[in-house]
């Protein structure tokens, strides 16, 4: 029920008042003075103040100017004397939403009333859908085969603690993605998410750009620059392929981690580091240390937590619902009414390898979106190397009364081919796991070394 809030020093004022805008449904409370007015407001809140403007002690004025200090939000009605619009008009600069004059007219005050009343929901529920919005994850992270369901539950364990996170996988299985959705489920999801792509930034800039420097540090450094580790304190960093940052920043990279200090380049005075760090890498990073080009201790450091993020080919389960989510999502921007998939393209789209994962599928339906002139997307509008490439499955055919195991060696035989010997993959297409494809394989080779 919207509470009105009945402003006046005329008690008689205050009971007719009262009476009129109780007949609207409304909650009215009162107050015979600004002081106490304030109180109520700071106690219990209301929607709408309506507030008279000559009152001994506290003026209508300075309530108005209190009441926006305290709750911004309420709408403030003043009620004047034909002699005081002058103050009327004050007290709208300062933010009044309207006024009434005196004599009061009932219709002209309820209608003024419902109006501040409007704005006022109308703000709020602007806050809210605002609130909503912040808070809402930015992407969803589409996915229901086992692997993807495993990582999205190590990731809802892992995000809201504080310790570091690595995200192994290949190019473009959604690596950032999670980083965001981390991010978000944190404590930390009031600060920033702050990104560096290591490989992005030249090496000689790499430092400044993490710790940031001082003025006159190095030629062209005219004035103070804040770094990453400020940029996001109090929330996250997240350092994209982490394995091509130089050994001369791995070891700064290091120090904040262990001692959670650092200092800007060409500065004396030691920082304290408030930030969660993330790391993703698409190559192998273990092999990286081997070769000497990652600190071991580092990957020690960022390895706290790993999340392994699959490549496509290994859950290709997923594929069905990734192209109907971002068939949705091209076909709203392109503003183009396609239903779905013909059977075939659905079928293309599940034997092809991905190399590029989820981003390649992404690119392969958008442009399939943007040539479509059906309602059903059709295999000419995928790309070739999906169509033709190790894309349409060869096709097997055996004879009645050929043996099982037989048609089972070629049906594996051929799938290893045509998946590039992926025997994740080719398990994951035949309905059986991995191990079976081993143990097959270790028998045909006895069976041959007996003939
Ligand atoms: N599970 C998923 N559901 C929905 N969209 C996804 C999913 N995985 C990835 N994407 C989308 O695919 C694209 C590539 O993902 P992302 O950029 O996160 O990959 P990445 O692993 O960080 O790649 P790179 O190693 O090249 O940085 C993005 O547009 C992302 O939104
Ligand atoms: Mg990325």
């Amino acid at each position: 029920m919207p509470k009105i809030l009945v402003v006046d020093d005329e008690a008689a004022n205050r009971v007719t008042l009262e009476r009129i805008l109780r007949r609207e449904g409304w909650e009215v409370v009162q107050a015979p003075d600004g002081r106490q007015a304030l109180e109520l407001v700071r106690t219990q809140g209301a929607d709408v103040v309506v507030s008279d403007l000559n009152m001994p002690g506290m003026s209508g004025l300075e309530l108005l100017r209190a009441t926006r200090e305290v709750s911004p939000d309420i709408e403030f009605v003043v009620m004047t004397a034909y002699g005081t619009v002058e103050t009327a008009v004050e007290a709208m600069k300062d933010g009044a939403y309207d006024f009434v004059t005196k004599p009061l007219k009932r219709r002209e005050l309820v209608n003024t009333l419902r109006k501040a009343l409007e704005k006022r929901g109308l703000i709020l529920e602007n806050k809210r859908l605002r609130k909503a919005l912040e808070q809402a994850p930015s992407q969803s992270v589409v996915g229901s085969s086992p692997a993807m369901r495993q990582v999205m539950e190590e990731l809802q364990q892992v995000a809201p603690s504080d310790a570091s996170i690595l995200l192994d996988g290949e190019s473009g299985t959604g690596k950032s993605l999670m980083a965001r959705l981390i991010h978000e489920r944190s404590m930390r999801s009031g600060g920033r998410l702050i990104t560096v792509n290591c490989a992005a930034i030249p090496e000689a800039l790499l430092e400044s750009e993490l710790f940031g420097h001082e003025a006159g540090a190095f030629t062209g450094a005219i004035a103070r620059k804040q770094g990453r580790f400020d940029l996001a304190r109090s929330g996250t960093l997240f350092l994209d392929e982490v394995t091509e940052m130089p050994l001369s920043v791995q070891v700064k990279l290091l120090r904040v981690l262990q001692e959670g200090e650092y200092e800007r380049v060409g500065g004396t005075q030691t920082l304290q580091a408030d930030v969660r760090v993330l790391a993703a890498t698409n190559r192998n990073i273990q092999e990286e240390v081997a070769a000497g080009r990652f600190r071991e201790d580092l990957y020690y450091r960022l390895n706290v937590i790993q999340l392994r993020v699959p490549a496509l080919r290994e859950r290709p389960e997923d594929i069905p619902l990734l192209a109907a989510h971002f068939l949705g999502h091209y076909a709203e921007k392109n503003r183009k009414d396609i239903r779905g998939l013909t059977p075939e393209t659905l079928d293309m789209l599940s034997a092809y390898r991905w190399p590029g994962n989820v981003r390649e599928l992404e690119n392969a339906i958008e442009r399939a979106v943007v040539l479509s002139r059906k309602d059903l997307v059709e295999p000419e509008q995928l790309p070739p190397a999906v169509r033709q490439g190790k894309g349409g499955r060869p096709q097997l055919t055996f004879t009645v009364g050929t043996p099982i195991k037989l048609v089972e060696r070629r049906m594996i035989e051929e799938t290893l081919r045509h998946t590039d010997g992926d025997k994740t993959l080719t398990a994951n297409l035949l309905g059986i796991t991995a191990r079976t494809i081993y143990r097959r394989e270790a028998e045909w080779k006895q069976e041959q070394e007996l003939t």
